[in-house]
Order: C-alpha cells, then sequence, then structure tokens
C-alpha cells in the first residue's frame, strides 16, 4: 500500500487509542511487523498552549521507523502549528481525528463532530496539507457518520481526498453507537468503491484475529486493516497478519515463553521511555494486558493494583508467569 509516496510493506496498521498507543507499546508492535503505528490523538489547542503532557506524547518512533501523528482541533492556527510540530519530529503523516465520539470532544466540535461540517473538514485537510509540505501526507480517520439517519462516510471521504487526503480510515460505526453494535464492512466496502482508487482505504473495526482480517479485506475491498482493542497484549497478532499476507503460514499464538518474554521487554521498554509519576500505573496497566485470558489472571490483576513499585509489579508477574510455565511443562 502507498500513501503520497510512503510504502506501507504490511498491509496492517495499529489504531490510534488514547493513553494505549504510547511509544512502549507501540515499539513492540513494529517489532511484530505492524505496516505502520500513528501516536494517540492529540489537542492542536493543547499543543499550541505548550501543554507538555501532550506534547509529550508526541514521539517519534525509535530506530528510525516511519510513524503518524494524529491530531485533533478546528482552528487553523492550532492545526497549523500541531501539523508543523510532527513533521519537526520527522512524521511520515498527519492523521486528523474526525472520528473521536467522546463528549468533551465533540462538545468542542472536534473529532467526529467535523463530519457534520463538511466543508470546514476539507478546510482543515487543506490547510494541513500545506503546512506539512510535500513530502510529508495528511490523512483522515473517520467513522460511518454521526448516526444511522446520517450516514456520510462516502462522500465525506470523496471530499476529504478532494481537499488532499491521502488516506482515509473508516471506523463502521457511527457516532452514536460509541463502541457498542457492530462495525459495519459494508460501510467500508462503500468507501473504498467510491473514494478514487491511487488513495488507500484503510477499514477499522472489530478485527481481532487473522480471520477476521481476512474477511474484512474480502467483504469490503480495503487496502489495510487497522486493528485497535485486538492488539492489547496480543502484538502477536501482527506477525501472523504479515506472514499470511506474505503468503507464508501463520505462525499462531505465542508460546507461554514467549509471552513472559514479551512482557518483560515491554516493561522495560515502559521504563526506559515513559519514566515520571505515572510510571507504576503504566507498568501496572501493561502487566495487566499479558495475563488476561490466563489462569488466575484476576487475581494477578488484584495482586499487582496492590503493588507499590515498578520493581514489585515485576516480580509479582514474574512470579505468575514462571508457575504458569511449570505447570505447563508439568502436565
Ligand atoms: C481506549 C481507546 C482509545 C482510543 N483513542 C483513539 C484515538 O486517540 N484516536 C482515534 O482515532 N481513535 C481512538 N480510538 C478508536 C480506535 O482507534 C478504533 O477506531 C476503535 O477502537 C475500533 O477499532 P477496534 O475494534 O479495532 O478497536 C480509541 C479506542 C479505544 C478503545
Amino acid at each position: 500500500m502507498r500513501i503520497g509516496t510512503l510504502e506501507i510493506a504490511t498491509p496492517v496498521l495499529l489504531a490510534p487509542m488514547a493513553a494505549v498507543t504510547d511509544l512502549p507499546f507501540r515499539t513492540i508492535v513494529e517489532e511484530f511487523g505492524v505496516g505502520l503505528t500513528i501516536t494517540e490523538f492529540l489537542s492542536a489547542d493543547a499543543i499550541i498552549h505548550g501543554d507538555s503532557k501532550t506534547t509529550d506524547k508526541m514521539t517519534a518512533s525509535l530506530n528510525g521507523r516511519k510513524f503518524g501523528v494524529q491530531i485533533f482541533g478546528r482552528t487553523d492556527e492550532a492545526m497549523i502549528l500541531a501539523a508543523q510540530m510532527a513533521v519537526r519530529i520527522g512524521a511520515s503523516l498527519v492523521d486528523i481525528n474526525m472520528g473521536c465520539p467522546a463528549k468533551r470532544v465533540v462538545a468542542g466540535a472536534c473529532g467526529s463532530a467535523l463530519m457534520r461540517e463538511p466543508e470546514l473538514a476539507q478546510h482543515l485537510v487543506r490547510i494541513v496539507d500545506e503546512a506539512i509540505g510535500p513530502d510529508v501526507f495528511v490523512t483522515v480517520k473517520h467513522r460511518a457518520g454521526w448516526d444511522s439517519s446520517e450516514l456520510n462516510a462516502a462522500e465525506f471521504a470523496c471530499a476529504l481526498v478532494e481537499a488532499g487526503a491521502k488516506m482515509i480510515t473508516v471506523h463502521g460505526r457511527t457516532r452514536a453507537q460509541g463502541f457498542t453494535g457492530n462495525s459495519s464492512n459494508e460501510v467500508i466496502r462503500q468507501v473504498r468503491e467510491q473514494v478514487p482508487s491511487d488513495v488507500p482505504v484503510v477499514g477499522n473495526g472489530d478485527v481481532t484475529d487473522v480471520e477476521s482480517f481476512l474477511r474484512m479485506r474480502e467483504e469490503t475491498g480495503c487496502d489495510a486493516v487497522m486493528i485497535g482493542r485486538g492488539a492489547l497484549g496480543n502484538p502477536w497478532l501482527f506477525r501472523s497478519i504479515k506472514a499470511v499476507s506474505e503468503g507464508k503460514e501463520d505462525p499462531g499464538a505465542p508460546t507461554l515463553e514467549e509471552r513472559y518474554d514479551v512482557f518483560k521487554r515491554h516493561i522495560s521498554h515502559i521504563i526506559a521511555l515513559k519514566p515520571g509519576p505515572k510510571l507504576l500505573h503504566e507498568v501496572r496497566k501493561a502487566s495487566a494486558w499479558y495475563a488476561k485470558g490466563h489462569r488466575g489472571c484476576n487475581a494477578l490483576r488484584q495482586k499487582v493494583w496492590k503493588t507499590d513499585s515498578p520493581e514489585a509489579v515485576m516480580q509479582v508477574v514474574s512470579d505468575y508467569f514462571e508457575e504458569l510455565i511449570g505447570q505447563e511443562h508439568a502436565a
């Protein structure tokens, strides 16, 4: 897939997720072969006001890997400044969020609210496109529409492309649905059908395994798939999709030893890349992902939340995995 002149080797992207797709997690997912990662959405207004909590989240991927930055807002000055900051840290694309359903975002007429203002949405694409120059690409992520009576995804996407968007990502739910009900592959199919074929359309929503990845590609004709919740604690999904996309055999789920190793690697990335007052919280959160679905994971989660240091979390989770691995070998 190509976004402008940017080549994406594997047709799967990590979805931007607030408080989740930080640099440690993006790094883990990149190690497993994802096509591209994008930062969580960052408020252009907060950036323009120099809010360090927001600017600290605008991080370049390690080792020169390509990445995108996602921003949201609705005023020229803030959007231009935020987009230029993304270019300065080396982003290959600036994605504008036009899909967020959260009340505080929509109350500011940003995120999915922009689907009801297609002319302003086009204007934002144009000014960001101009601000970032020819070597960085403006892209948009949006929803199926505002609600079931305003399903304007295809028309909206075409307007954005006309304004200069070089990739469209569609989450097949409406704003009104939030995260309930199902994501519609039919909406994504319509967007793919109507957007000019040289602009990639990425399908998003409810892909959690190789089967749902293949189904979305087949049912929608999308150029790539974006995965969010299905990637939490499961970076191996990207390894599987990469293999299958290259016509190789799916290596399948990880062994417990692999899971344990990646947990340790993830925690050491958090300690190295995200030090600060929230370190313990971050370490606890990531720990819970890796044990999910395994025997005793609830009890482990409770123990983890009672720890008082990252080292203690490491110890508790290490004991857990070593016991599980021991039991598996004994069986
Ligand atoms: C915790 C969380 C945070 C999210 N934050 C963002 C965000 O910052 N920007 C964005 O475009 N979408 C965000 N989303 C939406 C996801 O990118 C994605 O569109 C949605 O989860 C559907 O995909 P999935 O079924 O693969 O999770 C978020 C979703 C979750 C669950």
